[in-house]
């Protein structure tokens, strides 16, 4: 790995960038990847190395920090996910593709030299094969989010192919970690469980007990990101974003679980205007073309994933 390189983050304080900055940091070294969110971050991202606030939206800002720090990386995870973009259409739409063409032209005028940018199991939709979904296949998504990231992804191999950046980008499936809260998905719900488990020994959840989607442990996502970011260019094939998969499963595999730590867990069922978003959604990917181009694997299975969630988050929560 070059010490030379300057990596910015931008959406440093969300659930990703949490994690993502700590283990950018023992990397690169501290000094050398710049955090930066339009809100403050954790203390440890704050002053565990540079942090700036950026909105953004503002190009001029994003051109200044780059020229400063010396940037050679960007790594763009500011949006608006699913849920919350389905609430606020205009700034959804304008948030997720705004970010991405600023980023993205640092690439186009030599600016930057290499460029993460997060898509997600959303550009898929209800005509989309449902179990392991393959790479290329039908995408027709009917959310706010999920039209985002699909163009996102164009972009992003249009940028690739007409003008050289080097962009690279995976379909995260729903996040599962314990550092940092999420930030407003339909997934969120695998983790809030965990702490009202931990809390009141019950959740009340807001998908029904069957929906079974793509999931993932934190610590494979940033595996995932890191191993993307650092694989030969020529070994990076696909730009507009890669299929990666961990484990599937429901509210109702997760209660079982989770009742092995806490076994008086109960769980109640009150569907919302998240469970169209997550029907809509495969229930599995196949992920054969990340895992030949760039040995992608994950490691943690459900079970695996519970036993840690419980042990970090049962440290820190305070139960009243
Ligand atoms: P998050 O909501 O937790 O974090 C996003 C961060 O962006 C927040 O800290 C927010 O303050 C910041 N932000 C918002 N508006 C901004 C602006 N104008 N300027 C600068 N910063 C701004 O999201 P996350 O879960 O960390 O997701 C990061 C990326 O990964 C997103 O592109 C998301 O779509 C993608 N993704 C996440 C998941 C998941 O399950 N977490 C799954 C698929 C894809
Ligand atoms: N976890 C994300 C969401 O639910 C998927 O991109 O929005």
């Amino acid at each position: 790995m070059s010490s030379k390189e300057v990596i910015l983050v931008i959406g440093a304080a969300g659930q990703i960038g949490t994690d993502l900055v700590i283990e950018l940091r023992k990397r690169y070294g501290d000094s050398q990847v710049v955090a930066s969110d339009i809100r403050d971050a954790s203390e440890e991202i704050m002053e565990g190395g540079p942090f700036v606030h950026l909105d953004i939206m503002d190009e001029l800002k994003l051109n200044q920090i780059v020229k400063e720090f010396g940037v050679t990386q960007v790594y763009l995870l500011a949006a608006i996910l699913s849920a919350t973009a389905e609430r606020n259409i205009e700034l959804g739409w304008r948030l997720n593709m705004r970010s991405l063409s600023h980023v993205l032209d640092l690439g186009r005028f030599k600016k930057v030299k290499k460029i993460y940018w997060p898509s997600s199991i959303a550009v898929f939709g209800p005509t989309t094969p449902s179990i392991n979904t393959p790479q290329l296949t039908i995408t027709e998504p009917n959310t706010v989010y999920g039209i985002s990231k699909l163009a996102g992804e164009r972009w992003c191999e249009y940028y690739n192919s007409k003008f050289g950046v080097d962009v690279r980008s995976i379909r995260y499936p729903g996040l599962v970690g314990w550092t940092a809260p999420p930030g407003g998905g339909t997934t969120d719900y695998a983790v809030s469980i965990f702490h009202e488990a931990i809390k009141y020994s019950s959740y009340e959840c807001f998908l029904s007990e069957e929906t079974t989607l793509p999931m993932m442990y934190m610590p494979d996502a940033i595996k995932a990101t890191l191993d993307i970011m650092e694989a030969p260019a020529e070994q990076v094939k696909i730009r507009s974003s890669y299929n990666v998969g961990g484990i599937s499963f429901n509210p109702k595999q997760l209660t079982e679980e989770i009742k092995r730590h806490i076994p008086d867990f109960t769980i109640s069922y009150k569907t919302d205007y998240r469970q169209q978003i997550a029907d809509s959604w495969p229930a599995s990917m196949d992920d054969s073309a990340a895992r030949a181009d760039w040995n992608w694997q994950h490691q943690y299975g459900l079970t695996e994933m519970v036993d840690e969630m419980m042990v970090n988050l049962k440290r820190i929560i305070t139960v009243y």
